[in-house]
């Protein structure tokens, strides 16, 4: 899983750099794929429940499941949430990140680091022993303790041979509840912070969730394995030697 991860946040970090004013979320789709299928790996996304793409490409007030099109193009001071999961070997990997297009403002990008930052305090809690809802818990109180919200309507899950497997990972809940983690479960970690209130509703084209209110939304995602010697993220991006402007030759 380790090595799928590999893959996955290596192909993200080129959707990334490929994601700036001009671009519609097609030509990032369209990469992804690729990308996954150079790869020797296939997107985990296409065919689940009849999606149709590699990437789940989120815009603005968009929360999850915005489906990738030439019609949507980014704009500068958009914000657009990119989901990608790949299934290799058996098994599955799966990872979100947020990322500001072209320039925006200083409180969007407060926004987007609170964000990011509820889930490495959650990923600090996958040890084994410690229970679900310290997880969960983790990132509620570093979302709400900074006045934003994390959205209750979808939530992380258990990932391996399937893509969401058991348990159901909430972003809000109580410290010391819920099941005990052990060395050898991976969860898929993903807060979804609105900016606004934490309502949410779907689009008619039955994938899109978009906040009721209006309010941006951020997404970051990592699929973390538990250890005995505490939480390691599978989806980390590995550098190939050599590679110019990366920290890749020290
Ligand atoms: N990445 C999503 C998740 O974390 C799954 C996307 S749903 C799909 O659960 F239908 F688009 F695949
Ligand atoms: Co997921």
């Amino acid at each position: 899983m380790e090595l799928n991860g590999g893959i996955l946040s290596t192909v993200l970090e080129g959707v990334k750099r490929l994601a700036k004013p001009g671009v519609s979320t097609q030509e990032l789709d369209r990469f992804a794929e690729d990308a996954i299928r150079q790869a020797g790996a296939v997107p985990a996304f296409k065919g689940y429940r009849g999606y149709q793409a590699t990437l789940c490409t989120s815009i603005n007030d968009e929360v999850v499941h915005g489906i990738p099109s030439k019609k949507r193009v980014l704009a500068d001071g958009d914000i657009l949430s990119v989901d990608i999961g790949l299934k290799k070997d058996g098994l599955f990997s799966d990872m979100a990140v947020t990322i500001p297009i072209g320039t925006v403002s200083d409180e969007i990008l407060a926004f987007l680091r609170v964000s990011a930052e509820s889930l490495e305090k959650a990923i600090e809690k996958a040890w084994p022993g410690n229970r679900l809802g310290d997880i969960s818990h983790a990132v509620q109180s570093h979302v709400e303790g900074h006045g934003f919200s994390v959205v209750r309507d979808y939530v992380g899950h258990g990932i391996g041979y399937g893509l969401h497997e058991e348990p159901v990972v909430a972003n809000f809940g109580k410290a010391g509840t819920g099941p005990r983690l052990q060395a050898g479960m991976v969860l898929a970690i993903e807060p979804m912070v609105n900016m606004g209130g934490y309502e949410v509703r779907s689009l008619k084209d039955g994938w899109t969730v978009v906040t009721v209110d209006g309010s941006l939304s951020a997404h970051f995602e990592h699929s973390v394995a538990v250890t005995e010697s505490g939480p390691r993220v599978l989806t980390h991006h590995h550098p190939g030697p050599g590679k110019k402007g990366e920290a890749a030759t020290a």
